[in-house]
């Protein structure tokens, strides 16, 4: 980065979001010889403690090995080989390992991902404002953008050949695009999830996604230590309607299976609730400016989906910079929304299909009801369906 007149400063991709989108396209950036500057709204403690996603497909966990940033995820990170489908009092192993010729997940935090980016980052000289103010984006339909922003109490401007808009959902680069540009593809559900991180041995050694007439459980972790599950809620619950003891009670229903299974207790160290929604727009680019992650896209939880398809945008997005910069060609750049877009309408696909499946609808008829567990029944018995599940769940091939 170089310092011109002033606080106005210079790089090659002005990065607006420090989450893994940002962090991992910075870094990608970097050992491709270009290049960038991060412009973060919150503080890094802030990013490195916020509790969110917690599974990485084959392909992330590889991506993040080979560059180098994965030193800690391969030490600490609790590999899987399978996943449980539970219903009807009985679980049933989906065998990923097997049926995927070999490829797994990684439960590892989001948050871990971030730190390790972070420090990669700083460590390589990268340049990360944190708790920048009143951040826009300009000139991305010329060929000059630039990022404003207020650090320290002053305005800068950061001047760049492109901006990569990795602000997550409520940012403010999708919302720069005039308006008419994008289509935006959208759908709610009439459920949010309740997560708990709780200081109890999880009670499974693979996640348990739990279909059950009270609304659909996940048992998940972080550790050997410390549990991450999940409940169905309705859409505008109050955390506040869910003391400790209820949510236990809630889960100890919802996981109750025939056999010796126990669902083990803990003190719960952090409570939240997540909408649930599916949302795309098309194109992810527009100008100068490439929309990354969560900006472009969300997915309801229930595929484990988001982190991965963050970091499977700014691959290619990565890659379509260093043939810029390498070739002068703008091929790939003018590729990225359609090559991006292809795996993330078959992850939307996937993420409706498994919530749709393991959820409960208020308005579902027995019909419907009995069609889900027939599903489920056919699912946990046919290798064919299971293999499909299982490839989609550890991440389809790149491209
Ligand atoms: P983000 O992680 O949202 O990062 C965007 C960054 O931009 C943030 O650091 C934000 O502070 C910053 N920013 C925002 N506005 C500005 C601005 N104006 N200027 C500068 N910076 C700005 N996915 C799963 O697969 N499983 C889960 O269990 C799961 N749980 C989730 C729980 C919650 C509460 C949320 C919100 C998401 C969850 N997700 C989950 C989704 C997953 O975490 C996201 O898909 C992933 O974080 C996407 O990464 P990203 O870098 O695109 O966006
Ligand atoms: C976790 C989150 C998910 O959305 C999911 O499908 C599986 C696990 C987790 O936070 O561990």
């Amino acid at each position: 980065m170089r310092l011109r007149k002033g606080k106005t400063l210079r790089t090659q991709i002005g990065i607006v979001g420090a989450g893994p989108a940002g962090l991992l396209l910075s870094h990608l950036l970097h050992l491709q010889g270009i290049e960038s500057v991060i412009v973060e709204a919150r503080g890094r403690k802030y990013i490195e403690e916020r509790i969110r996603a917690g599974v990485l497909e084959q392909g992330t966990v590889d991506m993040l090995v080979e560059t180098g940033v994965g030193e800690r995820l391969k030490r600490e990170g609790l590999i899987h080989h399978g996943i449980e489908l539970r219903f009807n009092r009985r679980g049933h192993r989906i065998n990923m390992y097997e049926l995927t010729g070999g490829k797994a997940i990684t439960i590892y935090a989001q948050h871990e991902v971030v730190k390790d980016l972070v420090s990669a980052r700083l460590a390589a000289g990268g340049q990360i404002f944190f708790e920048a103010g009143d951040v826009s984006v300009d000139g991305f339909n010329g060929t000059a953008p630039s990022i404003r922003f207020v650090t320290d109490g002053k305005p800068r401007e950061l001047s760049c050949d492109f901006i990569a808009g990795c602000d997550g959902f409520h940012g403010i680069c999708r919302p720069s695009i005039p308006s008419g540009v994008l289509t935006a593809f959208d759908r709610t559900y009439p459920f949010a999830w309740l997560g708990i991180l709780a200081q109890a041995p999880p009670s499974s050694n693979e996640l348990v996604y739990a279909y059950h007439e009270r609304g659909f459980a996940l048992l998940s972790m972080r550790s050997t230590e410390i549990g991450r599950l999940y409940l169905q809620v309705p859409p505008d619950e109050d955390i506040n309607n869910w003391p400790d003891d209820r949510i236990w009670r809630e889960l100890h229903l919802r996981f109750a299976a025939d056999g010796d299974w126990k669902l083990t207790e803990g003190p719960i160290l952090q409570k939240g609730i997540t909408p649930m929604r599916s949302f795309v727009v098309e194109p992810m680019q527009y100008g100068r400016l490439y929309l990354a992650g969560d900006a472009a896209h969300i997915v309801p939880a229930t595929g484990a989906k988001g982190l991965n398809l963050a970091a499977a945008d700014v691959r290619l997005l990565a890659q379509a910079f260093a043939d810029f910069y390498s070739s002068g060609s703008t091929h790939l750049l003018e590729q990225y929304s359609q090559r991006c877009l292809r795996r993330v309408w078959k992850a939307q696909r996937f993420s409706w299909w498994m919530t749709s499946m393991l959820h409960r609808f208020d308005t579902d008829s027995p019909f419907d009801q009995r069609r889900q567990v027939a599903e489920l029944d056919y699912l946990t018995g046919s290798r064919a369906a299971m293999t499909s599940l299982a490839e989609n769940y550890v991440g389809l091939p790149w491209d």
